[in-house]
């Protein structure tokens, strides 16, 4: 997607040294625009893990790259095989829920197993790394073409009046490798000159929605309005919501959504008022061995600071502020998951279906068991 005008994904091969990966650090956007080098298997673990880069897709798309990394990095080692498998382990404990960071992972392991000597598996590596950025970037063009057919249908209904979505968080391109996954249908649908607005979740406790979605919707040129996280409901009831898109972490392959705290309370929302509630995600994010995923997803608990202090731009410089008394307690759960019951439909690369294995297996039989 465009930057100013300048096409960037969120990862690539420095043009010059292909022993460096580039990033945009996520950290401080939409106030500083800032591209990082990662040099070695730690910088890609602390990107990850202290979110520099972040989203499903990307996330598994670093991973990617990071194997590649480590590949290089077990060259100078005796023990290839024992030192990338090591890497690989230390890259997925850095965050838990996304289920593409394990997914890039394990891909690059058995790529890497095609060849036997070390220089041929690195090879590999950054063939695979490749071949996950430009895959997750197809996929995510391609659904975004099978969504923006529900919102055209949507402006039909309403003789091309305004279609309001709402969005939770950021699962927009910059949470990809690029287009997004819950934000591709808008961009598709607002390029086909449909005329739509976006209904931005800021998303407490790190404001995804309000600083990353707000920022990437501003470049492209859809209208917004960024909300607190509380107010869907109330616009729902007012008719002033015509569907939710929202993305995923991970989702089973029954239709349970993991995905940014407080999207559960959205799609209850949306059950009760009828709204139609869309999960978009590309093939990579479905978990093909759980079935419940209430009570088997693992939902990320991070650091209580994100949610006592509010971090932002003033006077020219990122600040952080206390919100809470110095000593109060805090959670900070960082996923919550819908049930499929409460989900209108799954957007995927291969088309649209219901939130239910039958559906999932039926687009992706290759995952039949
Ligand atoms: O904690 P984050 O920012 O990595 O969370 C991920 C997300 O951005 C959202 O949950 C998103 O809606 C799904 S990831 C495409």
């Amino acid at each position: 997607m465009n930057v100013q005008g300048k096409h960037f994904r969120t990862i690539w091969v420095k043009e010059d040294d292909e022993k460096v990966v580039q990033i945009i650090d996520q950290r401080n956007l939409p106030h500083e625009f800032i591209i990082e080098d990662l040099k070695n298997v730690d910088d890609f673990a602390r990107a990850i893990k202290d979110m520099h880069v972040r989203g499903a897709g990307l996330i598994g798309a670093t991973a990617g790259y990071g194997m590649y990394i480590a590949a290089l990095e077990a060259l100078k080692e005796s023990d290839f095989d024992e030192q990338v498998k090591k890497s690989g382990e230390k890259l997925i404990a850095t965050r838990p829920t996304a289920v593409n960071l394990s997914w890039a992972v394990d891909r690059q392991l058995k790529a890497m197993e095609q060849a036997s000597s070390p220089e041929e598996k690195t090879k590999i590596a950054l063939k695979t790394a490749k071949e996950i950025a430009d895959e997750d970037a197809e996929f995510c063009k391609r659904l975004g073409e099978h969504g923006a057919k529900i919102i055209e249908e949507i402006s039909k209904k309403k003789s091309g009046e305004t279609v309001n979505i709402l969005t939770h968080c950021n699962a927009g391109w910059l949470a990809f490798v690029d287009y997004g996954s819950a934000t591709a249908p808008i961009y598709a649908a607002f390029d086909k000159g449909i005329k739509v607005h976006v209904w931005v979740d800021e998303t407490r406790p790190r404001n995804q929605g309000a600083r990353l979605t707000a920022w990437e919707l501003e470049e492209h040129g859809v209208p917004y309005t960024v909300i607190a996280d509380n107010v869907g409901g109330h616009l729902m009831q007012h008719g002033l919501v015509d569907l939710c898109i929202v993305g995923t972490d991970r989702t089973t392959f029954t239709g349970d959504v993991a995905n940014k705290i407080g999207t559960y309370l959205k799609a209850l929302a949306a059950k009760d008022n009828n709204v139609p509630f869309y999960v978009a995600l590309p093939s990579s994010t479905f978990d093909w061995n759980i079935r419940d995923g209430v009570k088997e997803i693992p939902i990320e608990q991070r650091g209580d600071e994100e949610v006592k202090y509010a971090r932002g731009f003033l006077d020219g410089k990122i600040r952080e502020v206390l919100l809470t008394p110095k000593n109060a307690n805090s959670a900070n759960y960082a996923f919550d998951v819908t049930p499929s019951r409460l989900v209108t439909g799954l957007i995927t690369e291969r088309g649209i279906c219901e939130a239910s294995d039958k559906a999932v297996l039926e687009l992706y039989p290759e995952n039949k068991k």
